[in-house]
């Protein structure tokens, strides 16, 4: 059965059985506390939370029935395996009070086995969690049962419990269908989620099980179902991905059976994605979901090169697209011109800066451009290795960034190592022999603001002071941590053999204050916490409350290196121009061999670092 056959089926059975057939909502939600629609359910969350009354508005209706354009950030890493997808299509049924378990199941088990002929190979159902009151779901059990499915297994909350989505709203447990997929796969098609309750806060609170947020029972009880088309086009028409299916062999060149190259994958994903999220009006940008937006159409560009070799190709796949599936999503034949002209200005932008340095990457690497799509994995010769001054050649003088190198290079089973610390390693000592060269002054920002002498003379000692550079920042922060925020940072002094840190204090420090101050930096270099950086407009690093020494001068954009894993939570952050460790463990034990006054109100600390 082609997926039209499949769209127009799902929903007139449930018109026959009473249901308002509902067209897909925008892209574009509704709803400002979710970026993009990810379910069918979005657009009917005021019925299920009883705002509006669906009695009302659809007189005689018991429920409603969609086909619902989604995306799914979440899942974008997962791109390019059998059956994972930013975009997809949902069909759904939807009951606000009408029907519940009984009926919901029975539909499903309906449409399953009689319209679509599949065999349910075995369902799920919600476990229970005491302490969020939700009991195990035996009710679910026994309608599966009874209608004859056996092979009932209990699942957790990851698996089948649903919602909320945004910031609040409805949600409970779940019961999912799996059947088998042409590769003899049993894969989850369709999930039916049982509105029960009203959560007063995010998912993540949810799970987190934030004090004084409870589940509620939900006023009127719902039913939220979603079904992803591709996959049960994988399962009736038997194919062992979801690129095999017509929904991407007819308006792709995806046709050859389970053979397809990865970037293939990555491709069509996110270039039917980009088509649709044009036709709702995102256009790209660095924010939000225009961010999105950029990224996949970047990342479809830099694989189309390794699938065609050129970019001419990306109109007339366009053009296809909107083809095949502008006769079910009628905007995108309104949109036709707007979307071709969009995707063609964001690809201008890119290529601009981007053609010299692929054309050099693939004349030094010809394995990772694709001859032409043969249906047959790439055979890598030599190299395989990627080494850190080529990323950084290419990163330094073409601006191919770490993320298009590594989209060039992957593909599917062929493992490429990149040497990404190799990478790091030149970068910096870049960064250190410009910086020496410009001012005659090592490690930058925050850092030996009145030396005039070049501290780190080869290598071995540039990873000494760059250990100790690292500990500065944590000293800062254990000082704050211990002290107060008033410690504020009146110099610093790094050579190979210490760190020297002056900071405002009015007082001499207690030998407990020393002891405490060097346990947490010693405390947090056995956490062996990340190191990292993010490039911000000065405006926003600002606001991100990041360290900075006001007698210096930064650039704009800043870098603020943070010690944490995210900027968000981060322990330390600081503008600072690096170099540092990549994990807080490298740094070895820290110790603090003095303590002093400089002058009124400053004091003195010099540090060392073992071994
Ligand atoms: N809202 C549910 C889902 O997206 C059905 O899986």
């Amino acid at each position: 059965m082609s997926s039209e056959g499949i769209r127009k089926k799902f929903l007139e059975f449930f018109e026959k059985n009473r249901h308002a057939v509902v067209p897909s909502s925008s892209l574009i939600p509704d709803d400002p506390s979710v970026l993009l629609t990810t379910a069918g359910m979005q657009q009917f969350k005021k019925y299920f939370t009883g705002e509006l009354d669906f009695a009302k508005d659809y007189p005689g209706k018991i429920g409603a029935a969609s086909c619902q354009k989604s995306f799914r950030t979440s899942d974008i890493d997962e791109v390019g395996d059998e059956r994972h997808l930013t975009f997809f299509e949902m069909l759904g049924n939807f009951s606000f009070g009408g029907y519940f378990k009984k009926e919901a199941i029975s539909y499903a088990h309906e449409f399953i086995t009689k319209e679509m002929s599949l065999k349910i190979e075995w369902v799920s159902v919600f476990e229970g969690k005491d302490e969020i009151g939700v009991p195990r779901d035996t009710e679910s059990e026994e309608i599966w049962k009874s209608l004859g499915v056996s092979d009932v297994r209990s699942q957790g909350m990851d698996d089948v419990f649903w919602g909320p989505t945004g910031s609040s709203g409805p949600c409970g447990p779940t019961t999912e269908i799996y059947c088998k997929n042409g590769a003899g796969q049993d894969i989850e098609v369709w999930n039916i989620v049982f509105n029960q309750y009203l959560y007063p806060g995010s998912r993540e609170e949810l799970n987190a099980g934030v004090p004084g947020k409870k589940l509620e029972p939900l006023r009127i009880q719902g039913v939220d179902t979603g079904m992803g088309l591709e996959r049960l086009a994988m399962c009736m028409q038997k194919t062992k991905t979801i690129f095999e299916t017509d929904l991407f062999a007819k308006p792709f060149f995806l046709a050859a059976e389970g053979a397809l190259l990865e970037s293939g994958r990555i491709l069509a994903d996110h270039l039917r994605a980009s088509v649709f999220l044009l036709a709702d009006g995102v256009r790209p940008g660095n924010k939000g979901a225009g961010y999105i937006l950029r990224r996949l159409i970047r990342r479809a560009i830099i694989r189309s090169k390794k699938v065609y070799g050129s970019p001419e190709a990306f109109p007339k796949l366009i053009n296809k697209i909107i083809d095949f599936y502008g006769n079910f999503y009628k905007e995108l034949n309104s949109q036709h011109a707007e979307i071709l002209k969009a995707f063609s200005e964001e690809q201008q932008r890119f290529q601009k800066t981007m053609d010299a340095g692929l054309k050099e990457f693939f004349k030094k690497y010809p394995e990772f451009k694709a001859q032409e799509y043969r249906g047959e994995p790439y055979k890598f010769h030599i190299p395989k290795n990627i080494s850190g001054e080529d990323v950084f050649h290419f990163h330094q003088t073409y601006g191919l960034t770490l993320d298009i190198i590594k989209d060039l290079a992957e593909e599917g089973s062929h493992k490429v190592n990149i040497d990404e610390e190799g990478f790091e390693k030149e970068f910096q000592k870049h960064q250190e022999i410009s910086r020496a060269g410009q001012e005659k002054k090592f490690g930058g920002h925050g850092l030996l603001l009145d030396t005039g002498e070049l501290k780190a003379a080869n290598e071995e000692e540039l990873k000494k002071v760059t250990r100790l550079h690292t500990a500065t920042h944590m000293l800062q922060q254990a000082l704050r941590d211990v002290l107060g925020p008033e410690v504020k940072q009146m110099g610093s002094d790094i050579t190979v053999e210490r760190t020297r840190f002056d900071f405002a204090f009015p007082r001499k420090l207690t030998a407990e204050e020393i002891k405490a101050v060097e346990n947490r930096v010693n405390e947090k270099v056995k956490e062996d916490l990340p190191m990292q950086k993010s490039v911000l407009p000065k405006s926003e690093a600002e606001k991100t409350g990041a360290l900075f020494f006001f007698k210096e001068k930064y650039p704009d954009p800043v870098n603020v290196y943070f010690i944490g894993k995210n900027l968000e939570n981060a322990w330390s952050k600081e503008f600072c121009g690096g170099p540092h460790v990549a994990h807080t463990g490298e740094i070895g034990i820290f110790k603090i061999v003095k303590e002093e006054a400089v002058g009124s109100g400053v004091r003195r600390i010099r540090g060392i670092v073992e071994p």
